[in-house]
């Protein structure tokens, strides 16, 4: 028989590790829920000319990382790599890009053929915001700060968030064309690496890794002094909003992102607590993309975090499981069909009601409700089950002086304050 393995770089993510993940999305979930952003679901696998037109062909993610394969019908597809194009599709081809404009988050699997580390995997996973028609500075901020409060909420320390401004186009190609002047007078300098991009992508030269280039480029020419009026104001604007705000920043004239749709503010957040796969969120805004891809000029930015490494980074407070509410003990033919039934029941009082289904002696099953941590147990016997009742007994932390009751089958009222006094009440005053 063969033994059957994951491709690598993809890992199956187990029960005890996605209770992490769980808590981490209910977190996210209700903070994207409050701040009024809907989901949008768009398919993983798309034709491969909306992420080479989208996203760049000169940029790694499509001529090195994608997926793409011919399908039976020898139409090329490519498994996404990211979220942005897929929605800015969605929006144009349904009609409903700008009217009204739209807040957007998704959450799901990306496919990158990078080389597997610590942080970085082939199927890794994106939660991503789209502000799609959105003009104003008020919207980068608001992205901005949105980014940094799910990851303080998830408790993550040593955030540091660096933000540039690429301007708009024109400032870009003056830009470019002064900086491929000196990139020429100095190529013999330059790593390997960055030779190759001089023609394919020189922007992206900017935030190489390579310690001597990264020097000379010191003395070249700078995006920044390239900016017009406007867009020089603009990111000033930002900035001023962001102190106001006390959201501490750092500028990095060098951080141009690895995708081609970027104008204006493009902004990064790393962790001091990850190892080189420091970055656990991107974005910036991409006026430019929809347009582009065939849509009305349409203003838009977002951001995209990576989930695996916000769950190398959450705090231990997202790590706990929510303790089984009652474990029901059940043995005997009549007995075992009423514990079914009274399982379901317990369930609309939103409890976590787990019923043994083992069939084993009651001292086991006793085990099993201790090893769970059990709030509390239900015991159904024969004996119980002739009489149309059950024991309901809470568990104290101790253990001494367990508080037991008889309650019919059929007095749902005194089974509701019972679960209302023990178990629903004290619940909600921890919570609060
Ligand atoms: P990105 O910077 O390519 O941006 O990816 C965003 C985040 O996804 C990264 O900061 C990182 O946390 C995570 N990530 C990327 N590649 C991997 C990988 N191979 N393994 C694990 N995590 C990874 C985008 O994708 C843009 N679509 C973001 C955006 C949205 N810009 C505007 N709107």
């Amino acid at each position: 028989m063969n033994n059957f393995k994951n491709l690598r770089g993809t890992v199956d993510l187990l029960p005890d590790q996605l209770i992490k993940w769980q808590n981490v999305e209910k977190i996210i979930l209700e903070q994207l829920f409050r701040a009024s952003i809907k989901e949008i679901r768009t398919p993983i696998l798309e034709m491969t000319e909306l992420f080479t037109r989208g996203i760049g062909e000169g940029t790694d993610v499509v001529s090195k990382e994608m997926y793409t394969f011919l399908d039976r019908g020898e139409r090329s597809c490519t498994l996404r790599p990211e979220g942005t194009a897929s929605v800015a599709r969605a929006l144009i081809q349904n009609g409903i890009l700008n009217k009204p404009p739209q807040k957007l988050w998704y959450m799901g699997p990306m496919f990158r053929y990078e080389r597997p580390q610590a942080g970085r995997q082939r199927q890794f996973h994106q939660l991503g915001v789209e502000f799609v028609g959105f003009e104003s500075l008020r919207s980068d901020v608001e992205i901005i700060t949105l980014a940094w409060d799910i990851l303080e909420k998830l408790g993550i320390k040593e955030l540091n968030l660096e933000i540039n401004t690429l301007g708009d186009n024109t400032d870009r190609s003056n830009f470019q064309k002064a900086f491929l002047e000196w990139l020429k007078v100095n190529t013999n300098s330059l790593d390997l690496d960055s030779q190759k991009r001089i023609d394919k992508n020189p922007l992206r030269i900017l935030d190489t890794k390579n310690v001597q280039t990264k020097k000379l480029l010191e003395n070249a020419p700078r995006l920044f002094d390239f900016l017009s009026e406007k867009s020089l104001k603009r990111y000033l604007n930002i900035k001023e909003q962001l102190k106001i705000l006390k959201i501490p920043y750092v500028e990095n004239f060098n951080l141009v992102r690895g995708l081609d749709y970027y104008t204006h503010t493009a902004f990064e957040i790393t962790s001091g607590s990850l190892g080189s796969q420091a970055t656990v969120c991107g974005g910036g805004r991409y006026d430019n993309l929809i347009n582009q891809m065939g849509g009305t000029e349409t203003p838009a930015i977002g951001f995209a975090i990576g989930l695996e490494r916000l769950i190398l980074l959450a705090g231990k407070e997202v790590e706990e499981n929510r303790a089984t509410d009652i474990y029901i003990v059940n043995k005997g033919l009549q007995a075992e069909t009423l514990a079914m039934d009274l399982s379901r029941k317990l369930r609309n009082y939103d409890l976590i009601a787990e019923l043994d289904l083992s069939g084993a002696s009651f001292s086991k099953q006793f085990k099993k409700a201790n090893k769970l941590k059990s709030k509390s147990i239900i015991v159904i016997g024969d004996d119980e089950a002739i009489k149309n009742e059950f024991i309901i007994r809470l568990f104290n932390n101790n253990n001494s002086e367990n508080k037991e009751e008889t309650i019919s089958l059929d007095d749902h009222i005194k089974l509701g304050n019972w679960l209302d006094e023990n178990l629903l009440l004290k619940r909600s005053s921890i919570n609060k």
